[in-house]
Order: C-alpha cells, then sequence, then structure tokens
C-alpha cells in the first residue's frame, strides 16, 4: 500500500471522528453560554456508516483514529463502535478524547472493545474553577477518578489536555506542572482559540513562550520524545519528572506543515481542516448506497484539498460551524 498524500506531499495517515455534537459540559472555550443548536438523530452518522467510511479510509491507508465529539462518551453504545473499527486490521491505534466525566463507569469496557488510549480535557483542578469553566455542576472528582481509572485499566498514556486563560485558569500553570513531576501524568498546554460563538475573548490568550517562562521556577525543561502519537504537541520533562509537559500552538506557531489528518463530522462530512469552512459530503452518498470505491474518490478528493496552512494570523476563522461539531 502507498498510502495517501496531500498536494504538499504530506502523508495523511490519522482521521479524527467526531460521534455526536451533544456534550455534558458548556465550556466557555467551546460553547456559547445558551449551548449551540444540536443536530437531530437522523441527521448523525450511524455506527454501520462511520464504520464504512473508516473502512474506505483504513484501505487507503489511514491507520490511526481518534473518536471525539462533543463528548463522545455520552452517545450510547461507543464500546460498539470501537469493537467495530478494531476489527479493521490495518487500523493500529485508537484513541479517544473525553471530558473524563463517564470515564470511570466505562474505561474497563473501552478497553476490552479494543480502545488504546485516552485524551483527557481537565482545565482545572480546583472545583470551583471547573463549574464556572465548563458551566455545569459536576464533580471534578469524577475526572479525576476517570483518570485513574483509564490508567488502571491500561488506557496508556493517559494525556491531559489543558486550555490555558489568563485570568482564568493561568494561576495553575505551576500546579499542573507539579503533577508531571510526583505523579505520571502527561499533561498538554493548549494555546486558546477563538472560535465562532464561544464566551472567552482575546484577552485571555497566553502564547506557549509566556507560559514556558513560568515554569522556569519550577527547573529547566529538557525536551524529549512523545511517548506514543504523533501530534503537533512538542514534549518536555522536568528532571527526574516521571511524567510530561507538552505545548500546542494552534496561535503563535502553526504545525500545518506536519499535519497528518482528516476530520469526520458527526453529520458525515469529511473536513479537510478543522479551520477552513471546506467539507466534502459523505452522509447522502453513504445512505444512497456508494461502493467503496466511490467512497475511496471523496475520501482522496478531501486529501487533495487540504490547505497548506490556516490563516489565524490573518485573522480568519471558520464561521460555518462550533468546534463540537467538528472534534477540536
Ligand atoms: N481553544 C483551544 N482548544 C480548544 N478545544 C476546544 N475548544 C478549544 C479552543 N477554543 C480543545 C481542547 C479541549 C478539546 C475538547 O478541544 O483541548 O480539551
Ligand atoms: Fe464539551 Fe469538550 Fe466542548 Fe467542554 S470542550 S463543552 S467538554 S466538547
Amino acid at each position: 500500500m502507498t498510502g495517501l498524500s496531500d498536494s504538499f506531499q504530506r502523508p495523511i495517515n490519522y482521521l479524527r471522528i467526531s460521534v455526536t455534537d451533544r456534550c455534558n459540559l458548556r465550556c466557555i472555550y467551546c460553547m456559547p453560554s445558551d449551548g449551540v443548536s444540536l443536530m437531530s438523530h437522523g441527521d448523525i452518522l450511524t455506527y454501520e456508516e462511520i464504520y464504512t467510511a473508516a473502512l474506505a479510509a483504513a484501505e487507503l491507508g489511514i491507520d490511526k483514529v481518534r473518536l471525539t465529539g462533543g463528548e463522545p462518551l455520552v452517545r450510547s453504545g461507543l464500546p460498539k463502535l470501537i469493537q467495530m473499527l478494531a476489527h479493521i486490521d490495518t487500523i493500529n491505534d485508537i484513541s479517544l478524547t473525553t471530558n473524563g466525566l463517564l470515564l470511570s463507569r466505562y474505561a474497563a469496557e473501552l478497553k476490552q472493545a479494543g480502545l488504546q488510549r485516552v485524551n483527557v480535557s481537565l482545565d482545572t483542578l480546583k472545583q470551583d474553577k471547573f463549574e464556572f469553566i465548563t458551566r455545569r455542576h459536576n464533580n471534578l472528582s469524577d475526572v479525576l477518578e476517570g483518570i485513574e481509572t483509564a490508567r488502571s485499566v491500561g488506557l496508556n498514556p493517559v494525556k491531559i489536555n489543558t486550555v490555558v486563560m489568563a485570568g482564568i485558569n493561568d494561576d495553575e500553570l505551576l500546579d499542573f506542572a507539579a503533577k508531571t513531576i510526583d505523579e505520571e501524568w502527561h499533561v498538554r498546554f493548549i494555546e486558546l482559540m477563538l472560535p465562532v460563538g464561544v464566551s472567552t475573548t482575546a484577552s485571555q490568550f497566553i502564547s506557549v513562550s509566556n507560559m514556558r517562562k513560568r515554569f522556569k521556577l519550577l527547573g529547566e525543561l529538557e525536551s524529549c520524545l512523545p511517548s506514543v502519537g504523533n501530534g503537533p504537541a512538542k514534549y518536555f520533562r522536568f528532571p527526574q519528572a516521571r511524567g510530561t509537559i507538552g505545548f500546542i500552538t494552534p496561535v503563535s506557531e502553526h504545525f500545518c506543515f506536519g499535519c497528518n489528518r482528516l476530520r469526520l463530522t458527526s453529520d458525515g462530512k469529511l473536513r479537510p481542516c478543522l479551520l477552513a469552512e471546506d467539507e466534502i459530503d459523505l452522509r447522502q452518498p453513504l445512505r444512497s448506497g456508494i461502493s467503496s470505491n466511490g467512497l475511496k474518490q471523496l475520501i482522496e478528493e478531501a486529501v487533495a484539498r487540504k490547505p497548506l496552512h490556516h490563516r489565524l494570523d490573518e485573522g480568519y476563522m471558520p464561521k460555518d460551524r462550533p468546534f463540537t461539531q467538528v472534534g477540536g
């Protein structure tokens, strides 16, 4: 198999699948306060449709899949989808991005179904701030328990995704960093993006270079390799730390030259780039019985339509969909 590559010779081997636009939280950087209009059930691809699309993609060379949302664990029967995807021989990495609230309940079942690892979104270690950021009265301890359960059932490495916001959670940077020293936490700090409709503002943005200055208090960061995955984060660790720190710079320094991915939205559109509005519909073709070859042509077309890079630095942000429909 030769695999997929786009018009800029980037190899494309990674598909992110959003399985639902629904979420049990309302994070300020992700949603407007009154939520977003939700898709109806008929709009959402069935697990069989997702499987058919993933199989065609795998036959073209996609070998890594990540399930995203919304919050993927609010869609019922998710382990069943994982089991179906795990049956595709050439897919060798299946992962999940979750807010962790339901993780302790499902971790064992997910692992059993063939899930390899999870990323957990967690922006604070304080209960009151957790409620402020997520705009819901849930227990932070459920997320922390989810992280521990995921680890104990072997969904490793568990990575923590932390969106850093000035005046909101930047006072906790060192607390998160300490977790990477004392415990085996792998924390990735993400620069805040401002897609349409979110409740965060540009004044809350903090660049990675600013974050890094604040870590000097804890010692020198040594650069290191990622334990698994080939995403956009750059990894470091403090001397003798058990875990790692990653930095993701969508805003200050784009990493598009290494882009290896396609996205499938929960309503069945292939999206060549998170930050561009272009999409190719798979749902209608899937529902009218398109052949596997026909599907592959559509996937190849989406790959060919990948832009060289996003245009955040020109102030361009797509306006068509919230991140909850694309999976971040
Ligand atoms: N800025 C940066 N990251 C975001 N995510 C969602 N919205 C944003 C945003 N505005 C990412 C975060 C979150 C995951 C679900 O998607 O990492 O943890
Ligand atoms: Fe839900 Fe994730 Fe968006 Fe928060 S960031 S509202 S957990 S989808």
